[in-house]
């Protein structure tokens, strides 16, 4: 089984080394016991509501099933709304609304100046809008489905409103940034532009070399510093012994190496400029602090030690863990989707080089698909996203059509490798921060925050009031009757 079957990547990333068989509910297993989500959530504002709204389960047939009703939660502020005003929507990923919200205080922040009415939409199948559970309903979660969820969802919206000519906005980090580009691509008259943050649209289809994920995290740690991390990670993960400080006497080696590997896979994606309880609690650029923590050992420390104290510095900074749940971390968010979307359509080949300070392994597309059989009784289809939304060529075929999207990305964040990183059109551009980590634009503004940072917001703002401004002056020709 390849890792890329396990990343799910907004919140954490999980390594099946693919030496291992693979092993459907081991490794089920093991993605949980890896995460260690910050278990305080952020409160939000006092000004958001919460709202179920009745959606049908399938949007694409007239089947009587498809009329099956589940309720999607969608959390809503007018509180900084001017009537009539643009309306900014968050196109949930795969996890609860609320947290998505919660680390999205970018919209906050600028919803005084646009005056704008503020929408976090859950995805299908996560959090509370979950359809009643049947292996029949599954093969509804997808992103086609989700993207005419938000469609549907934002015309009712606005319908109700009585403000129909408002524009929207639709905005989204890592999965949530490519339902947000593509809803740009697939509903150019419902969204007027997206602001796409960290979205791994050419993770699909070898598009970029399936080892580039793992390539960057190792030149995080190497640019960071030439500390030993490399030969740190590849011998700590081979002396695994009974070091670790396991709340259960520990079994499994694996699970042990993949505790640690993800401590460095989570770490550099979340290495933000400021201190940030994203994924864990973590002081400022955590990648450079575990840097420090290697280098601060004397020479003949072994590196198992190493590599524990740093992996330490993830699952541990607020110095409040006990003991470490290494083999049964559990899971707030409703991961159980992910694996179905990655058994169905995100099917995002992963492996590592030997150029990496992880263990080398290849991706194993066999294994894959036995798993999804065995689990899900469904094939891969590994073509499906490409031919769905395109990303062959994609500079070539956005040039010449679409406009009015941002593709935001910092190069610390191991998934902007698969990003777009490149200005498309005048109205297709890239903005690239070389410090930033994973849809760091995204998250509320902060006084330590650096000047590149504040830089890429403000363009990201700048394009967005162009295209408001853009539309509001089509909508008074139109209204006036010159089109
Ligand atoms: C709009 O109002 C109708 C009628 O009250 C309601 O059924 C629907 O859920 C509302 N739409 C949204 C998006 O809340
Ligand atoms: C440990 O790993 C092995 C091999 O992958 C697996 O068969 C076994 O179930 C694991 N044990 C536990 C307790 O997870
Ligand atoms: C977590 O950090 C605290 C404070 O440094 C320490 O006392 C504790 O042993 C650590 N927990 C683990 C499991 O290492
Ligand atoms: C894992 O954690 C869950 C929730 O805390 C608990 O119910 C379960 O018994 C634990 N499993 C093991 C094997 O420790
Ligand atoms: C690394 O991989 C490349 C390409 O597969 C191979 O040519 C090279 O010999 C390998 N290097 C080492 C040190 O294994
Ligand atoms: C794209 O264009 C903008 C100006 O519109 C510029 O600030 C930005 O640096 C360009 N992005 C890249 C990756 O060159």
């Amino acid at each position: 089984m390849s890792a890329g079957l396990w990343l799910v990547f907004f919140f954490f990333t999980v390594v099946a080394d693919a030496k291992y068989p693979p092993g459907g509910s081991y490794h089920l297993l093991s993605l949980r016991q890896n995460m260690k989500i910050s278990k305080s959530k952020a409160e939000l504002p006092f000004h958001f509501q919460t709202h179920y709204f009745p959606q049908n389960l399938d949007h694409f047939s007239f089947q009587p099933e498809s009329y099956r009703i589940f309720h999607q939660k969608y959390l809503i502020s007018s509180h900084f709304w001017r009537k009539g005003g643009p309306i900014f929507v968050y196109t949930g990923n795969e996890g609860d609304i609320e947290w998505f919200a919660s680390n999205t205080g970018f919209m906050l922040d600028i919803a005084p100046k646009f005056e704008a009415l503020l929408v976090f939409i859950e995805h299908r199948f996560y959090g509370e809008s979950k359809p009643p559970r049947s292996a029949k309903a599954m093969g509804y979660l997808n992103s086609q489905q989700a993207l005419a969820d938000y469609a549907i969802l934002i015309r009712s919206l606005k319908q109700n409103l009585s403000s129909e000519a408002s524009p929207v906005v639709v905005l989204g980090g890592s999965y949530g940034g490519m339902l947000a580009a593509w809803f740009r691509l697939k509903y150019p008259h419902i969204a007027i532009g997206a602001l796409a943050s960290s979205a791994p649209i050419l993770q699909f289809d070898k598009i970029v070399p399936s080892s580039s994920f793992y390539d960057s995290i190792s030149q995080d740690f190497k640019s960071s510093r030439e500390a030993g991390v490399f030969s740190t990670m590849k011998d700590g993960l081979q002396e695994l012994s009974k070091k670790f400080r396991s709340c259960k006497g520990l079994h499994n080696v694996t699970a042990a190496s993949q505790w640690l590997d993800s401590a460095f896979v989570n770490t550099a994606m979340v290495n933000y400029p400021t201190p940030a309880n994203f994924m864990a609690p973590l002081p400022a650029y955590p990648v450079e602090e575990m840097c420090k923590i290697i280098d601060g050992f004397p020479p003949e420390a072994s590196n198992l030690d190493r590599a524990f104290a740093a992996a330490s510095l993830y699952y541990n900074y607020s110095g409040s863990e006990k003991c470490f749940d290494i083999e049964n971390e559990t899971d707030p968010h409703g991961v159980n989707g992910w694996y179905w979307q990655a058994c169905t359509e995100m099917v995002m080949p992963i492996s590592c080089s030997n150029q990496s300070m992880f263990q080398p392994f290849e991706n194993d597309d066999k294994g894959d698909q036995e798993y999804c059989l065995r689990e899900y009784g469904v094939k891969p289809r590994p073509h499906w996203i490409t031919t769905e939304f395109g990303g062959q060529r994609i500079e070539m075929v956005l040039k010449r059509f679409g406009s009015n999207i941002i593709f935001s990305n910092g190069m610390q964040d191991p998934w902007s490798r698969e990003g777009i990183l490149k200005n498309i059109s005048s109205s297709i551009i890239a903005l690239v921060t070389k410090k930033g980590a994973h849809h760091a634009d995204l998250r509320a503004a902060t006084k330590e925050d650096p000047e590149w940072l504040k830089e890429q917001r403000r363009q990201e703002v700048a394009e967005m009031e162009k295209w408001i401004s853009e539309y509001y002056s089509d909508l008074r020709q139109e209204e006036q009757g010159s089109y």
